[in-house]
């Protein structure tokens, strides 16, 4: 039998990018998935039902949950994946900086705290999975200079979904539900190039960064392992694979 079969996975942010590519090998592995984007480019493929919807927003929060409940009747994995990123100076406007933090807070924290919420009274009936994707910036830098983000609200977001990640696997593990995060490097997708002049990323890098399918392959083995409460780096340039499970006391693993 695939692994996950009979399984319903959300992943949210799956348009693009790494949710696309967790949608797809999930479906793959014999799930249903239902595919959430704000974006209504959401594609269809097999296994995949595309759901437009804004998670910043409860009402389309609640949607979500009630239309795959109807449609699957169980929900057993939830992936946060959806996520803005901006680059705010700290020398910019009190207004830009307040929009963004909008911007950002509404997606990568609040859309992740009722999405989760929503899912969770579904999620305790028979365990299930959270995975919250986030930064390697909240990990112990590996060099010198290497964890110096430029994004301070993005960053802070990305910090707090660790918190969420800690505080909701200590909670949730009387009832079999696992919550972990994976902290990823650079990764090839549409917001990493949106970061660089036309979308180009210089070729030394290039050469360097992680391909979308290998984050979802380590959601998948994430799962598979049965952990919970780690917060899992993934290092662009570095073999992309689970590291041994962590003690309680330290979950914080590079
Ligand atoms: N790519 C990287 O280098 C990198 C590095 C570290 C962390 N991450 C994290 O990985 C995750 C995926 O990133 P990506 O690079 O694939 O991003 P991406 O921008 O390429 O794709 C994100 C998708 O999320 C959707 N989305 C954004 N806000 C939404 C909302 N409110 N409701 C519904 N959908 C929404 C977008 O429409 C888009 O399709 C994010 O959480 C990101 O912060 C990425």
């Amino acid at each position: 039998m695939a692994m996950l079969e009979n399984k319903t996975a959300i992943v949210t942010g799956a348009a693009q990018g790494i949710g696309q590519a967790v949608a797809k090998l999930f479906a793959d592995k014999g799930a249903n998935v239902v595919a959430v984007d704000e974006n209504p480019a959401i594609s269809e493929a097999s296994g995949v039902v595309g759901l437009r919807a804004d998670v910043s927003q409860r009402a389309e929060v609640e949607q979500v949950v009630a239309t795959t409940v109807e449609r699957f009747g169980a929900i057993d994995i939830l992936v946060n994946n959806a996520a803005h990123w901006r680059q705010t100076p700290v020398t910019s406007s009190w207004e830009q900086a307040l929009e963004d933090w909008d911007y950002i807070m509404d997606t990568n924290l609040k859309g992740v705290l009722m999405l989760s919420r929503a899912c969770v009274p579904h999620l305790k009936q028979g365990g299930g999975n959270i995975i919250n994707m986030s930064a390697y910036y909240v990990l112990p830098a590996k060099s010198p200079g290497t964890n110096s983000p430029m994004t301070d609200l993005y960053n802070a977001s990305k910090w707090a979904l660790n918190g969420f990640t800690d505080a909701w696997a200590n909670q949730l593990a009387e009832h079999g539900v696992t919550v972990n995060a994976i902290c990823m490097g650079a990764t090839d997708t549409p917001m990493l190039r949106g970061a660089f002049p036309n979308g180009e990323l210089p070729p030394e890098f290039a050469a360097t960064v992680m391909k979308s399918e290998q984050i979802a392959q380590l959601a998948l083995d994430i799962i598979e392992d049965g952990r919970t409460g780690e917060n899992i780096g993934a290092w662009a340039g570095e073999p992309v694979t689970l590291p041994p499970r962590q003690p309680a006391y330290k979950r914080i693993t590079g």
